[in-house]
């Protein structure tokens, strides 16, 4: 998914095409998604917004890079991802959604959520203990600590099978609906599996993230 245009990051462009380590994010995305799956008959769908579709062709041409199929995105994170839907046929087959903006996909967690889902679960999602403590805001506009320990954060790739995930995006959107898994149990399907996630897959969403996953990576970007 990287139709989204990188609000809270505030670049010119849409933080998936910065730099990181000399080309942009989106292709460390690619490629380690393609790493992690490893299977040959896995196919990559990228959902771009319409206005970065030839400056993408642009950018792989520039670093002879191999482009997955291009899905053209929509104005939600919801509507890009139902826009991809529509080209994946119905059947049993594993669906991962993966956000763009994680460039560092981690291999052990591709493998936990294939093994939750052939288990039997309606979805698979990598989550992290939160770290932070947490308060709820109240309508009175007062707040109150919560426990931490009963909530964790969701990360990406979620995995579902196609015929699940196709249905749950029949729904009319809700903005509740931040993440697949959400879309999911909204269409009554409550058997959603929760694998531990990865530190390494933070998701670039304000500018000293980018820094820290080049730092993950190893490599330095140009500011
Ligand atoms: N995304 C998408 N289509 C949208 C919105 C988001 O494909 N209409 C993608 C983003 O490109 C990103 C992922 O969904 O890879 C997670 O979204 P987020 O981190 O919120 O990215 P943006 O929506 O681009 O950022 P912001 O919310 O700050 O505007
Ligand atoms: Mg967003």
């Amino acid at each position: 998914m990287a139709a989204g245009s990188g609000r809270r990051f505030g670049s010119q462009q849409p933080k998936q095409f910065c730099d990181l380590g000399g080309r942009p994010v989106l292709m460390t995305t690619v490629d380690m998604m393609r790493r992690a799956l490893a299977d040959a008959s896995a196919e990559i769908l990228l959902v771009l917004s319409d206005g970065f579709v030839d400056y993408w062709a642009g950018l792989c041409a520039r670093h002879g890079f191999d482009s997955p199929r291009i899905v053209v995105g929509g104005d939600t994170r919801w509507q890009s991802v139902r826009n991809a839907l529509d080209l994946i046929p119905s059947g049993k087959s594993p669906v991962f959604v993966h956000d763009g903006a994680r460039p560092l996909v981690d291999d052990s967690v591709v493998r936990r959520l294939l093994s939750a889902l052939s288990s039997g679960a309606h979805g698979a999602l990598p989550v992290m203990p939160v770290t932070d403590s947490l308060r709820q805001r109240l309508a009175d506009g007062t707040s109150i600590a919560v426990d931490r320990s009963a909530y964790c954060a969701v990360q990406t790739p979620q995995l579902f099978s196609a015929d699940i995930l196709k249905q749950a995006y029949e729904m009319p959107y809700s903005p509740l609906m931040t993440d697949d898994a959400s879309v999911v149990e909204m269409c009554g399907y409550d058997d959603i599996a929760l694998v531990e996630g990865s530190e390494s897959t933070l998701k670039i969403t304000r500018k000293a993230d980018l820094d820290t996953v080049a730092c993950m990576l190893g490599c330095h970007h140009k500011s």
